[in-house]
């Protein structure tokens, strides 16, 4: 088993003209707890560091940046000379958020702006509540989704755990998660943010708190076939979709083959075919203004 030079996912940072409907989604329905909160900016977490969710106050809706833990100092910098080598802009030579120690950001392909590093401070939680365990992964529909697959895998080292039909989807991991990063082909938007929880009930108490205050999962509970998590979503105040989950496959074997799935194989739900019509329409794009 040999690990690459990402070692988790970091975090998600969103730009949201709703800054406050966001915490209150994250807090209320999710159940993270805020970390830090600056004038433009609020730090979110469920495990215990500094953030894995970040809002910043903004006049548009879009993915300020997405964050991923670098294995260790070398790997940081050896992840920022395949960024030299591949011509791609480097935004910041400094961590662009609070609580990190070292890092840099760059914009990667169609817009994406990608913040890595290492020394996350530690942030110890409060008394146990109904939040997840901790940020999992992240789903985007690029326009170019080979283009993407292979970028992840030539500068990030992330693998192919399934790929589904000719081009349409990859899922990827850069540690035994089943998916870090899921790529699905679409208009280049932003689909979700997911988190990790223990137990199916947990889902259906999200059900019920997005029920108390008049909203609803858009699709969920469902098994999916493709690293077979059970998951609910919904959609919270920027935008984005927010997936809760539970039981996600766990890869051990490194040199475990992708699996492949037909274009038209029901990679999506075990328990049933249905899938809402709507539901690849929603998300957002990647932030115009920085
Ligand atoms: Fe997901």
């Amino acid at each position: 088993m040999s690990w690459g030079l990402i070692s988790e996912m970091g975090h998600v940072a969103i730009q949201t003209t709703d800054i406050e409907g966001s915490i209150r989604d994250a807090t209320q329905l999710l159940g993270l707890r805020v970390t830090e909160q600056g004038v433009r900016e609020a730090y979110l977490a469920a495990a215990d560091v500094h953030h894995e969710l970040v809002y910043v106050d903004s006049d548009e809706n879009g993915i300020h940046a997405l964050g991923l833990v670098a294995r260790d100092g070398d790997a940081l910098r050896e992840i920022r000379r395949r960024v030299e080598r591949e011509n791609l802009q480097v935004l910041s030579e400094r961590p662009a958020s609070a609580g990190v120690q070292d890092g840099f950001s760059f914009v990667g392909p169609e817009g994406w702006v990608f913040e890595v590093y290492t020394g996350m401070q530690a942030h110890a939680g409060g008394p146990l509540s109904f939040g997840p365990d901790r940020y999992g992964h992240l789903n985007f529909h690029p326009q170019d989704v080979k283009g993407m697959m292979q970028f992840l895998v030539r500068v990030l080292d992330f693998r192919l755990s399934d790929v589904i039909g000719d081009d349409f989807a990859y899922f990827m991991r850069c540690n035994p998660d089943h998916h870090g990063i899921a790529l699905i082909q679409g208009r280049g938007t932003f689909h979700h943010h997911a988190w990790q929880t223990q137990s199916i009930a947990d889902l259906g108490k999200l059900g019920d708190r997005l029920n108390r205050v008049g909203r609803e999962l858009i699709w969920g509970p469902v098994r999916h076939g493709a690293g077979h998590n059970i998951a609910a979503y919904y959609v919270e105040a920027s935008g984005a979709v927010v997936e809760l989950y539970t039981d996600l496959e766990q890869i051990y074997d490194d040199s475990r083959p992708p699996v492949r799935w037909g274009a038209e194989e029901n990679w999506w739900n075990m328990w049933g075919s249905y899938r809402p019509e709507e539901f690849r329409s929603f998300g957002i794009p990647p932030a115009s203004r920085r």
